[in-house]
Formats: structure tokens, C-alpha cells, sequence
């Protein structure tokens, strides 16, 4: 019996370990990619659905659609990560721009026709946020009527530990926190299940300089080439060695589950904290304590949250894929 590829749908703010989820997403032959939703975060959301674009051809996959989503966050002031991702947002290698267009639809509808075409088909589709989740909280708040349509949210952002935009918070729950708040509490309504692929795993599956110069120089400015740029790039800014993989961690939690340890714990976002605003409150307290004289009671939101990695099995998968070791598609 052969075991159909997981249909999922990714939502990225690309961002240089976004395109390395992309490619990944597009290339693995147990994913079948539905269609991505792009939404404004390390980059400002034209740029992202260029970059969008540019990694989905290079991947031979003009078929995927990508719509543009929130240019904003709901509330916050954006703030964006080009110190980090280079000034086009990915890693400013040169790449060709894509030939092929954007989808004319606003993300969240792409979303919701997606999802819509999931449940009437039976095979709902995991969604992978890699971003803010701006699109996510609209698209659940909006049409709540998806939700037959979502089997899991596997997301990348935030942190049972320490956060990197701030010491307390991650970048994508930063970003957005009201949006987070709202997508996880809606999502946790509707009853689709939460995995948190979050900083305490983001770091772990680094590729190492060898292997970039391994991908890089399979060339031809395909997939191979331009994952193995991504990382080079990110060992140049930062003077290092060996880089995340980062978002792509996240798709390989989809591919292969078994490379991570998650709890199912109680999490809360902190919305009004100064210091700790954006802050993923991960509550790890051993409950056969006194809930009862706790004021703030149990977190209404359980997620799966991610606490261990393999990650030399995460950054395997991720290079055998864009060599083309994992089977045809
Ligand atoms: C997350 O923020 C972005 O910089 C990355 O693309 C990733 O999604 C890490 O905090
Ligand atoms: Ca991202």
C-alpha cells in the first residue's frame, strides 16, 4: 500500500530560513504543497511574495499558487528583520526574480479556498505558519467554517525558554502578539490540534559550511544551489561555521515526527507585559501542586510544544531532499 503525501500549505514571511522551509515543502515527496500565504514580517510583504516566488521556480513549482496577506500586524507597529535576512529579505544573493505572478486572491481567502477544497475532498491539510500569525488569526476568526479542513497547526514561533527578538520573546510572536493570542485560542475553539516548533528547537538542526559548499556547488542556480547560498549567507553575517535551517525545522516535523520530543502544555501569549510583551507562556509546572490558589488558573490553550530535536536527523533530511536523495516526486 503506498501512503499518500500529506497535503499541507505553508505561511511564510520569506526570509531566508523560510525559503529554506519552502524548498523542502516543495521538493519532499511524502508533502503535497497546496499553496502559500504570504504575510509581512522579516520583510515587508511585497518583498516577501517576491522572494516567495523566486524559491517556489527555482523549485520547478510555478503550480503552488501564493497569494499576498497582512502587509501589518493587527495592533503592533511592524518591525522588520533585514538586519538579519539581508535587505531583500533573502539573503540579497542576486537570485533571478520569478517570471510567474502572484495569485490575485488576499491570502486568507487563498487559505479559505484551500481548506474549503480539503474537507469537501477528506483530506484536510496540516498548516505550517513560519511567520506571524496575522493571516492565521483573520483566516480562523473569519471562516471558522475551514477548520474541517485543517488536520494540525505546526508552527514555528515562540519559546518555553528564552526568547531572540527580545530576552523574552521570539520574533514571529513578537511581531504579532494579539495575532498569536487569537490564532492559538481560536484554533485550540475549533479543535485542531497545536505543535509548537519554537526557539528552544529553532537553533539545533544547523547545516555545516561543507555541506552548503556541497549544495552550492551542484549550481545551475537550482534548489540545491540556492539552499546551500541561504546557509552561506547566514554563516557570512553572523561569522560562523555552520547555520539554522531554522522554518525548515518546522516542515520537517510534518515529514518526520519522530525527530522531535513535544509536551502537551498549557500556553498562554503575555499581551500586556513591557519587557515581556510577545512572551509565549509555557506553563511547566508539575500539577499536583495547588492549581486551586493559583489566580490566574490554567491557560485555556494546550500545545504540543516542542522540547527536543535530532537535529543531525532534521538537517539530513533537509540536504538529502535538495540533492534529490529522497525519491522522485
Ligand atoms: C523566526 O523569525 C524569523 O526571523 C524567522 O524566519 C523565523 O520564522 C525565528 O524567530
Ligand atoms: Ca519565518
Amino acid at each position: 500500500m503506498t501512503t499518500q503525501p500529506t497535503p499541507i500549505v505553508l505561511d511564510v514571511d520569506t526570509g531566508v530560513d523560510d525559503a529554506c522551509a519552502l524548498l523542502l515543502a516543495a521538493l519532499h515527496p511524502a508533502l503535497d504543497l497546496r499553496a502559500v500565504s504570504c504575510v509581512g514580517g522579516n520583510a515587508p510583504v511585497d518583498d516577501v511574495v517576491r522572494n516567495t516566488l523566486r524559491v517556489l521556480e527555482t523549485a520547478g513549482r510555478t503550480d503552488v499558487p501564493v497569494a499576498r496577506g497582512a502587509e501589518r500586524p493587527l495592533l503592533a507597529t511592524p518591525v522588520d528583520a533585514r538586519h538579519v535576512h539581508g535587505d531583500d529579505g533573502m539573503g540579497d544573493l542576486g537570485w533571478p526574480p520569478a517570471r510567474a505572478a502572484a495569485d490575485p486572491r488576499h491570502a486568507v481567502e487563498l487559505l479559505r479556498d484551500v481548506c474549503r477544497e480539503a474537507a469537501a475532498e477528506g483530506r484536510p491539510v496540516t498548516l505550517v505558519p513560519l511567520a506571524p500569525l496575522t493571516n492565521i488569526a483573520l483566516l480562523l476568526r473569519t471562516h471558522p467554517d475551514v477548520a474541517p479542513g485543517i488536520a494540525e497547526i505546526v508552527f514555528m514561533g515562540g519559546a518555553a525558554a528564552a526568547g531572540n527578538a527580545t530576552a523574552s520573546a521570539e520574533f514571529n510572536v513578537f511581531h504579532d502578539p494579539e495575532a498569536a493570542a487569537i490564532a492559538l485560542d481560536a484554533a485550540a475553539d475549533l479543535g485542531i490540534p497545536l505543535t509548537m516548533y519554537g526557539l528552544d528547537v529553532f537553533y539545533q538542526p544547523v547545516v555545516p559550511a561543507e555541506l552548503a559548499d556541497e549544495l552550492v556547488a551542484v549550481g545551475g542556480r537550482g534548489p540545491a544551489e540556492l539552499g546551500g547560498s541561504l546557509i552561506r549567507f547566514q554563516n557570512a553575517r553572523f561569522n560562523r561555521s555552520a547555520s539554522t535551517m531554522g522554518d525548515a525545522g518546522a516542515v520537517c516535523v510534518v515529514i518526520d515526527r519522530g525527530g522531535i520530543h513535544t509536551e502537551p502544555l498549557p500556553l498562554r501569549v503575555e499581551l500586556a507585559g513591557h519587557w515581556s510583551r510577545g512572551r509565549t507562556i509555557v506553563d511547566r509546572r508539575d500539577w499536583s501542586g495547588d492549581l486551586a490558589h493559583d489566580p490566574h488558573g490554567e491557560a485555556p490553550v494546550r500545545v504540543d510544544v516542542a522540547l527536543e530535536v535530532d537535529g543531525a536527523r532534521y538537517t539530513r533530511l533537509w540536504v538529502d531532499t535538495l540533492l534529490g536523495r529522497v525519491g522522485e516526486r
